[in-house]
């Protein structure tokens, strides 16, 4: 069956790199921009221009040294903001300009002292100021999450006609429920005039933890991009993880989804972004956690040593980590000691390994986990008859 392709537009550069804490300079933005080029992502949103000298420069150099990837740098619907974003963006193969505007009513009131018709008026304003620098324009609707949904098509509407080629609907405050945010864009493919014109885009936050469940349903209702960041890195609890929603599409063919990301590379790329950045990846972190391959309980041990796919629905390999890991506690079992013992050269016998294995037992209630040298004292000190197989 041949898949449609959910465009993947990473934002680790931008969105991303507001965690507090987090700044990178200039050189950790092109070695990231460069692999992400490699990874396949379709988008890299660059930075901010506007936002400050060293971003501007960031985005400028990006845009010299992408070789795949169209470029993005993001404005606010000000001028100013968008003739500095298409001068950082000139060098860039493909620029992409993102405008846009907050389109709730709270950003209205609160942001804008505004009403909807102004609102309207400058994001049609915002997109063709655009359009006159460069071909591909996406417009935002800020808090599109919270925005009714009849006010978000009339928008939508005007800014296609105003020549946007990709419409944005960012779950800003990550409020939405799966249901209801797959539910918004079923209701703007089917009420906004030109719509054909444009490719929805779900950019989701994650306060809720729904930023990956959010973005699946968005696809699943006819969105055809994603945006997201290397470890999920964004914004108080972050954005949708770019591994999470690729991995969920290859699990799931049925979905008739795919991207065009080079699974391989998440492993590598995940480490990479979190050194950088100096941001720990949780060990239980989806995917590309440390523990994301790593069997502990004798239970799963057992299973997954007569046939990984008992407890793993991902071969490591394809995300580029070498094999799962099978790890000693109190709480693992006979196989699993068996088979460690194996790896660092003990081919023990049925009656080896149960003197060995209550020894074992002792050694691991002291400790929270018993790694291969221990391996070696514990079978040394089980006074036990044996020939090591290396
Ligand atoms: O979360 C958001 O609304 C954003 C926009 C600026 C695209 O990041
Ligand atoms: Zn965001």
């Amino acid at each position: 069956m041949s898949k449609d392709i959910v465009q993947i537009f990473d934002t680790t550069l931008r969105d991303g790199e507001q965690v507090p804490g987090c700044k990178l300079d200039k050189n950790q933005k092109l070695v990231i921009a460069q692999r992400l080029d490699e990874l396949g992502v379709d988008i890299i949103e660059a930075g901010f221009p506007i936002s400050s000298p060293g971003d501007f420069a960031s985005v400028s150099e990006i845009a010299k040294i992408v070789k795949n990837a169209i470029v993005c740098g993001l404005t606010r619907a000000v001028k100013k903001d968008i003739e500095v974003a298409a001068e950082a963006l000139k060098s860039a193969r493909i620029p992409r300009i993102h405008t846009g505007i907050g389109t709730s009513d709270s950003h209205i009131k609160h942001k804008f002292n505004s009403n909807r018709d102004a609102i309207i008026e400058r994001a049609v304003r915002a997109v063709s100021y655009a359009k006159s620098f460069v071909e591909d324009v996406e417009f935002y609707a800020e808090d599109a999450g919270r925005t009714d949904n009849e006010f978000l098509a009339r928008i939508c509407e005007a800014v296609v006609k105003a020549g946007a080629t990709v419409l944005n609907i960012p779950d800003t405050t990550g409020y939405c429920l799966p249901e209801e945010y797959g539910a918004k864009m079923k209701y703007l493919k089917e009420n906004v005039a030109g719509i054909h014109k444009a490719v929805l885009s779900c950019h989701c936050h994650n306060d809720l933890g729904l930023a990956t469940a959010n973005s699946i349903s968005g696809v699943i209702n006819g969105a055809r991009q994603i945006e997201c960041t290397i470890n999920g890195l964004g914004e108080r609890a972050g954005n949708t993880a770019l591994e999470e929603v690729v991995m969920i599409l290859r699990q799931h063919p049925t979905l008739g989804l795919d991207t065009n990301i080079n699974s391989k590379l998440l492993y590598d790329t995940s480490q990479m972004v979190s050194q950088k950045m100096g941001m720990m990846v949780q060990p239980n972190k989806a995917i590309v956690g440390a523990n994301a391959f790593a069997h502990s309980s004798g239970i799963h041990q057992d299973g997954v040593i007569k046939n990984r796919e008992t407890y793993e629905i991902i071969d490591p390999l394809d995300v580029g980590v070498n094999e799962s890991s099978i790890v000693l506690t109190a709480r693992s079992g006979r196989a699993a000691l068996a088979y460690r013992a194996k790896k660092v050269g003990y081919e023990l016998t049925k009656v080896q390994l149960d003197t060995v294995y209550q020894e074992f037992l002792k050694y691991a209630d002291r400790k929270k986990e018993v790694v291969d040298g221990d391996i070696h004292e514990i079978v040394e000190t089980s006074k036990i008859n044996i020939e090591s197989v290396s």
